[in-house]
């Protein structure tokens, strides 16, 4: 089947590119020409795993182009995404701005019937603007020019969202009529074929689902990080109590690490735009409030614990491992990262780093006053003591007996309880985790 996608961003691309891998034609648009170059050279502009490689060999198989040019686009599909950014506007609430504009652009090109797919996230009632978008733009036409607006929203993890696209949990649709219910099944009928379900329903559902999945899961996580916080004070395991929790199936594994606090471009800002909804709509958001207040005060957590065991930070020496929001990014959006780099160099503490993706962008912000290293170990020369922040695999099962004779400190704050207490206490150093009880 023949589609568009509009925004070659993370959403857009990964969509364009595993729509072409399933056997449909796909033409990507973007304003930015060079970005359209690029990817016309099978060059990904976003590091994510695998899709580079999906990129050429798509355009290779010639079921994958580019253009700046949305008409062609327009015109030679049936199916038009709008996977465009919505950033987080000064109120809380989602900027839709560029949803609509691409909207009421589709609608000038339409030349019959299309579908236009909202990917981007949007807040509920958002597909009925971008109808009433396109019904104003097509008006001064002489005929009629027919179409349907759909809502497909994505639950692409960052670091995964290629095996995601491919292999979903499921996939969210929501139609307005049997018409358009029809065409969208069969777009998704090779992802039936492979096993993994696609469920349709009323488009405000399925608007609703996605703000109601990146909440349940940021609720977990503040859940989990507030529960640590009781942990450290009465001498529990967080980890113990996570398996013990998560082990009902009414509960669930995932999601329920403590840690340093969630980041990324999708959950602060959905959990925003969901309690902005609910509060234009009278209902009381005081639940995932606190999810946010949790979430702010663990980022914070970092800083905390290094004043309490090693007092002012001002002139002490202390090294990072990992500056993106998770491993696998290089996206430092809303990264805990950033609390902990303002913090330190706020306080005058001297501050070195090491991450295998998101040192470009974290050089960018911070220049000459972060150190930035080559490797893990280049970062700890004289250390007063490691911090972990994202669990890339580097930084998994690390030597030791190297870091405690880098270090002029001994101690280790473990921000993603990843490390054995008892092997670095072999080692000589002194390891404190996010409530372990110490
Ligand atoms: C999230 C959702 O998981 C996707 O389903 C959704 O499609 C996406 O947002 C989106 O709205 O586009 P993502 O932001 O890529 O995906 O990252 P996650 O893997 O969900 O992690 C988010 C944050 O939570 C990270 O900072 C991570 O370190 C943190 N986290 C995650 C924890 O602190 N504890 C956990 O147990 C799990």
């Amino acid at each position: 089947m023949k589609i568009s996608v509009v925004g070659t961003g993370y959403v857009g691309l990964v969509t364009a590119t595993c729509f072409a891998e399933m056997g449909h034609d796909v033409i990507g648009v973007d304003i930015d020409h060079e970005k359209v170059q690029r990817l016309s050279r099978g060059e990904s502009p976003l590091f994510e795993p695998g899709l580079e490689a999906m990129l050429k060999s798509n355009l290779s198989g010639g079921r994958l182009s580019f253009t700046t040019d949305l008409s062609v686009a327009v015109q030679n599909s049936l199916f038009c995404f709008v996977a465009v950014g919505t950033p987080k506007g000064e109120d809380g609430s989602a900027d839709l701005n560029a949803v609509l504009a691409v909207a009421r652009s589709i609608a000038e090109h339409m030349d019959g019937y299309r579908v236009i797919v909202v990917k981007s996230t949007v807040p509920v009632g958002t597909c009925d603007l971008v109808s009433r978008e396109v019904s104003e733009a097509l008006a001064h036409r002489p005929g009629p020019v027919d179409f349907d607006v759909v809502s497909n929203p994505e639950f692409l993890k960052e670091g995964a969202a290629v095996e995601d696209f491919l292999r979903p949990d499921r996939v969210i649709v929501g139609v307005s009529n049997p018409r358009v219910e029809e065409l969208m099944r069969e777009l998704y009928s090779p992802f039936v074929r492979n096993g993994h379900p696609v469920y349709f329903m009323d488009v405000r559902s399925s608007e609703l689902t996605k703000y109601a999945s990146n909440a349940l899961l940021a609720t977990k996580i503040s859940f989990m990080n507030m529960i640590s916080q009781i942990c450290d004070k009465v001498g529990a395991d967080v980890m113990s109590v996570r398996s013990g929790v998560g082990s009902d199936r009414r509960i669930g594994m995932p999601f329920l690490y403590a840690g340093v606090g969630y980041g990324g471009s999708c959950f602060p800002k959905d959990v925003k735009a969901l309690i902005h909804t609910g509060t234009r709509l009278g209902v009381e958001m005081g639940l995932l409030r606190e999810v946010e207040a949790v979430n702010d005060f663990q980022k914070l957590w970092v800083l905390k614990k290094l004043r309490d065991l090693i007092g002012p930070l001002s002139g002490k020496s202390i090294a990072l491992w990992g500056g993106a929001f998770k491993p696998d990014t290089d996206d430092i959006r809303e990264a805990t990262s950033l609390t902990v780099l303002d913090g330190l160099i706020g306080e005058g503490a001297r501050v070195s780093l090491y991450d295998p993706a998101a040192m470009p962008s974290l050089r960018e912000i911070y220049g000459d006053s972060v150190c930035f290293g080559e490797n893990p170990y280049s970062v700890l020369a004289g250390a007063d003591v490691l911090v972990l922040l994202t669990e890339w695999r580097v930084f998994r099962n690390p030597d030791w007996r190297k870091i405690k004779s880098l270090m002029s400190g001994t101690l280790v704050l473990d921000g993603r309880n990843q490390y054995e207490p008892s092997e670095l206490s072999r080692h000589g150093l002194s390891w404190h985790g996010v409530g372990r009880g110490c």
